[in-house]
């Protein structure tokens, strides 16, 4: 039986998108259908993403995201939850009732570039300003810290000198759409679990040669990202 699956987002719902299709494409390998998509933002564009597939859209309000998440789980009988650009902060009774069945995707290579105020553009104008020449996409297991819990996959993404914070977060998020499926799949399907020592047990899932290129672009003699993947 597929794993009941929330998706929560604040924004475009890009990421909700590579969940959607990836699981559509698995067929009946898939560990998980998506079963609800909640959001903070009324307008957020992740819930017309989900109407438009007939999955139970739900527009948050305070009392809702806050005291009442976890009554919103169980009366979808929820069994995970992928974070996916949901910026606010997730109650503590519903990060420890949903211990290693919470997960979230961060658009750095955690512990960089992580923690409170550290979303969407800041990010990226962080990792612009410090210099770092490898940026990358994070998944981990969400604990009552932001951005804090145990790293289940993390895949790099080279920074180039002409980078802006846009060109820089479009080539991340690519990069998302590509792991993140894998991940929730994954941990769907047990292969990869929270170990009672807070350690994250099974394969590293790590970034397919597929994605990555050596060669002498426009950049220089550098490492070339081929997005293999059709852009969300
Ligand atoms: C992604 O960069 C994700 O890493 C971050 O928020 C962004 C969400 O984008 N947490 P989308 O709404 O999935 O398009």
């Amino acid at each position: 039986m597929p794993k009941r699956l929330a998706v929560l987002c604040s924004g475009g719902g890009s990421n909700l998108q590579a969940i959607l299709d990836h699981l559509a494409a698995l067929g009946d390998a898939r560990a998980a259908d998506v079963v609800l998509v909640a959001s903070d933002r009324e307008m957020a564009g992740a819930l017309l993403r989900a109407t438009r597939e007939s999955i139970p859209a739900v527009a948050m309000d305070r009392a809702v995201r806050t005291t009442g998440m976890a009554d919103l789980l169980a009366q979808h009988r929820i069994d995970l939850i992928a974070l996916a650009g949901y910026l606010r902060f997730i109650p503590n009774d519903v990060t420890e009732a949903f211990r290693g069945r919470i997960v979230n995707i961060h658009p750095s290579l955690l512990p960089a570039f992580g923690g409170p105020g550290m979303y969407g553009h800041h990010v990226h104008e962080a990792v612009l300003a410090a210099g770092v020449r490898v940026s990358g996409a994070t998944a981990h297991f969400v604990d009552a810290a932001y951005d804090r819990g145990p790293v289940i996959a993390q895949w790099p993404v080279p920074v180039f000198a002409d980078d802006t914070a846009d060109t820089l977060a479009a080539r991340v998020l690519a990069v998302e759409h590509a792991m993140y499926p894998a991940v929730v799949q994954a941990v769907a399907q047990g292969d990869i679990a929270l170990g009672g020592n807070g350690r994250v047990h099974g394969p590293p899932l790590t970034c397919p040669p597929s994605h990555f290129a050596l060669s002498g672009d426009a950049h220089g003699a550098s490492l070339a990202l081929t997005i293999t993947r059709g852009a969300h």
